[in-house]
């Protein structure tokens, strides 16, 4: 049987990206990245995947002008990749209607939160585990979820969730919501990829 292919879309420090090539290393997952796409050319991201010879795209927004440009550069790059699965990992930019539309219900991502808490355009990161504290919540969490064409809004796929407790600051919450990813995206990837 041919081998799945997996694309990964990753802006920051790429410890899910680090992850889920781990699982892919150790069997856990039975497919092979084939390529990174990134915004940031500092992000870990991209010096992880370098460091173990996974193709990487680097689409930097000073390149692109307009976004129709941006859009027809990820369409021909997610050609030549042929991916049985695309996944996000800590991508901050929108990804264009169109391909979401060319590759629908083959592009997933991972939000820190218990959407549809916390969810949208401006809620990532550190900002989310704040506000989850500001707020009083006694639980937060990740949540796995097909993309489609509105921010955060597709289909739930899997969540985790996690105790926020009183003495909770939002890096130690951080923290565990991280390590709540760590266990689910492979998990979930292994699950879709064998669907
Ligand atoms: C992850 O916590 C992920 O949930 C979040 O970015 C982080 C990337 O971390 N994604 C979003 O906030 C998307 N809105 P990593 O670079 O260590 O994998």
């Amino acid at each position: 049987m041919r081998t799945k292919r997996i694309t990964v879309f990753a802006s920051g420090s790429g410890s899910n990206f680090k992850t889920l090539h781990q699982s892919v290393l150790n069997g856990e997952i039975p497919a092979s990245i084939t390529a990174l796409i990134s915004d940031n050319p500092k992000a870990g991201a991209v010096t992880y995947a370098r460091s173990q010879n996974i193709r990487t795209h680097l689409l930097l927004p000073s390149d692109f002008d307009e976004s129709a440009a941006y859009t027809q550069k990820l369409e021909s790059i997610l050609s030549l990749e042929n991916p049985d699965l695309v996944v996000l990992a800590g991508y901050l930019k929108k990804i264009p209607d169109h391909i979401v539309a060319k590759f629908s219900g083959k592009i997933i991502n991972i939000h820190p939160s218990l959407l549809p808490k916390y969810g949208g355009a401006g809620w990532y990161g550190m900002r989310v585990h704040r506000a989850v504290i500001e707020n009083g919540e006694q639980e937060s969490g990740c949540t796995i979820h097909y993309v489609n064409e509105i921010y955060d809004e597709g289909p739930i796929i899997a969540q985790s969730h996690v105790t926020v407790n009183p003495d909770d600051t939002p890096e130690s919450l951080a923290k565990k919501v991280q390590q709540e990813e760590h266990k689910l995206y492979p998990r979930v990837v292994r699950q879709l990829l064998e669907e």
